[in-house]
């Protein structure tokens, strides 16, 4: 076979949460930091990621979209990245969208993303991720996109 190619959509229905979620800013930073860690990336897609002196500057990192100063958005389709896909976004709590589309990440889809309750929009379509999305717990995802292609 010269190709096997899953694709995996899932609409759920959207469920409020009543939930406060103190904010964890340096958290976020932290996590982000894993990411580009975990990552690889060339052509200085992540240069602007770096560890800024004022509080949330990593609200102005490329891809990166706050709201109150937690990250909300994490998109970087198209954008070049290889390795791996840290566990620590499971850490970005009130993370609501996370495009990674059409890029070259490998290995596992952390389990932690079952931990991000608000995300509405999960879009790994297009990379090398093998084994099984953990959907479990993405009660309010109203799209979610999975598609793991494996090149021979
Ligand atoms: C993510 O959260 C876990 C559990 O709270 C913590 O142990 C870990 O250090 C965090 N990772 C990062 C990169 O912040
Ligand atoms: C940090 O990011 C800024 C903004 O993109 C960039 O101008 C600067 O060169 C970077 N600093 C380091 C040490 O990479
Ligand atoms: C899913 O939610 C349950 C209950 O909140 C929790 O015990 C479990 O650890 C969560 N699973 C993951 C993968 O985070
Ligand atoms: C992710 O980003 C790509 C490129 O911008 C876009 O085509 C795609 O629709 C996005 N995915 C979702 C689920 O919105």
């Amino acid at each position: 076979m010269s190709s096997l190619t899953l694709l995996l959509l899932l609409l759920c229905s959207i469920s409020l949460s009543t939930l406060l979620i103190a904010a964890a800013e340096t958290g976020d930073e932290a996590a982000l930091l894993a990411f580009k860690a975990a990552a690889v990336h060339r052509d200085g897609v992540l240069a602007s990621w770096n560890v800024s002196s004022s509080a949330g500057g990593f609200c102005r990192w490329e891809g990166v979209t706050c709201q109150q100063g937690r990250v909300v958005a994490l998109s970087l389709p198209s954008r070049g990245l290889a390795g791996v896909l840290s566990p620590a976004v499971g850490n970005l709590s009130s993370l609501r969208t996370l495009n990674l589309s059409y890029n070259a990440l490998h290995g596992a889809i952390p389990a932690s993303i079952g931990r991000l309750h608000r995300l509405e929009v999960l879009d790994l379509s297009n990379n090398a991720f093998s084994g099984e999305l953990p959907a479990a717990n993405l009660t309010s995802c109203t799209s979610l996109r999975a598609r793991a292609t494996r090149a021979r």
